[in-house]
């Protein structure tokens, strides 16, 4: 019983850094969302104007990560967006959900993105898209 206990108390503080290694301490680095989540809430939320492929009311957004903003071929964006020199990242994706008008005023995408988890989610989602 003791050397089990003893095995236990060890084996937790060596999986303390792992565990800090791949959660919460790479959480800035690496999107914490959940890309299954996250494509469930892109169906319910962005695809009445967005497609991974397609351009519609919104620009296409396969590829997304790593792209400079308003730069899909054929798209009619707003001068705002095509004037900023935004590369779509975690962060700036975060901040654009969140309140896109904010983030660049006269950009003309109305919809907004409170729930941060939710947020993080679609990021995943669209990293995964991003990938192909
Ligand atoms: C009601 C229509 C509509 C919905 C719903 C919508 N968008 Fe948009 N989105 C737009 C429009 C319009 C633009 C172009 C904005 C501009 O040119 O200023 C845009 C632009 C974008 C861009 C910039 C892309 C680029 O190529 O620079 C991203 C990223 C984006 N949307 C993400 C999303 C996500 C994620 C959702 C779902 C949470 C969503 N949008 C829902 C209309 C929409």
């Amino acid at each position: 019983m003791t050397t089990t206990t003893n095995f236990l108390r060890l084996s937790a503080t060596r999986a303390l850094p792992l565990l800090c290694l791949f959660a919460a301490c790479s959480a800035s680095a690496i999107t914490s969302g959940d890309p299954a989540k996250g494509k469930a809430v892109y169906a319910q939320r962005c695809t009445a104007c967005h497609s991974i492929e397609y351009n519609g009311t919104g620009p296409a957004h396969g590829g997304l990560l790593g792209r400079k903003a308003g730069t899909v071929p054929n798209y009619a964006y707003s001068s705002a967006l095509k004037a900023s020199s935004i590369t779509w990242s975690d962060e700036t994706l975060d901040k654009w959900l969140s309140d896109p008008e904010k983030f660049i005023p006269g950009q003309k995408m109305w919809i907004t993105v409170p729930d941060p988890a939710e947020r993080q989610d679609i990021i995943a989602y669209l990293r995964t898209q991003t990938r192909k």
